[in-house]
């Protein structure tokens, strides 16, 4: 069965005071989303801990915004997976657009991160899309389909159920710049044929494929009708508790 997931990913912002009072908030209106929609938090690493701490006994789980690609050692300023799984993540996001564009993040890097979540325990949230150039010159089913070929043909079926696609167009990302439902639509549907092709109809079947760019409460529901948006990844309203829930009750 496909879930339907709404994700916030609160970036490098609140400090550990304002991240315990959002994850609060957040925790304390979970129980008026439906009981078929899940949601997550992912507040910066150095909060994970303490925000964890007031998700428990709610249906509310938490995710990292990365994790490192090697398993332990010498690697200064990275933080493992184990780490993530210890302070009570479920999941981790991979290769957000910013971690592409800012920090290098390469498909390879990506799949070495997908497999030590996965050995982990955590589920991974892996965004793929198009940036703005790409989009003009036509080339945005070939970037995405090109980028959850790259990292997702090296895992197996079995596997992709513990693996969540997020379609973030980078012109929308920020941007107030929402790809209409239709725009949104037709990539999704684009990743559920690329998860198909190579794993089958089932698997591409029971893929929960989120969208993410300037998803806010009076765009959600026009987003969700459509039959391949299965939710969102939330950057700016997920830092909103009410807007933040108002997106999840939109389905
Ligand atoms: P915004 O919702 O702020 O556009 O960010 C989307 C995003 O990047 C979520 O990962």
């Amino acid at each position: 069965m496909r879930k339907k997931i709404v994700a916030g990913n609160w970036k490098m912002n609140t400090t550990r005071p304002d991240g315990i009072e959002l994850a609060e908030a957040v925790a304390a209106r979970a129980a008026e989303v439906p009981e078929g929609v899940g949601l997550i938090i992912a507040p910066p690493f150095t909060h994970l801990c303490c925000c964890g701490k007031r998700l428990k006994g709610t249906k509310v789980e938490l995710s990292a915004q990365n994790c490192a690609d090697h398993a332990k050692g010498a690697y200064t300023g990275e933080v493992s997976v184990d780490m993530l799984k210890a302070v009570g993540c479920q999941w981790t996001i991979l290769g957000h657009s910013e971690r592409r564009q800012y920090y290098g993040e390469t498909d390879e890097k990506l799949v070495e991160k997908v497999k030590l979540a996965l050995g982990a325990g955590l589920g991974v949230i892996l965004c793929v899309g198009e940036n703005l150039d790409e989009r003009e010159a036509g080339k945005h089913f070939d970037v995405v389909k090109a980028q959850t070929e790259a990292v997702l043909y090296n895992f197996s079926a079995e596997e992709m159920k513990h693996i969540v696609i997020a379609y973030e167009p980078v012109w929308a990302i920020g941007t107030g710049k929402t790809a209409t439902a239709a725009q949104a639509e037709e990539i999704h549907a684009c990743i559920r044929n690329v998860i198909e092709a190579k794993f089958g109809a089932k698997v591409a079947d029971d893929m929960t494929i989120l969208y993410g760019g300037s998803c806010k409460p009076s765009n959600a529901k026009e987003l969700f009708a459509e039959k391949d948006i299965d939710g969102g990844l939330i950057g700016g309203a997920a830092l909103k508790a009410d807007d933040f829930l108002g997106i999840a009750l939109s389905f």
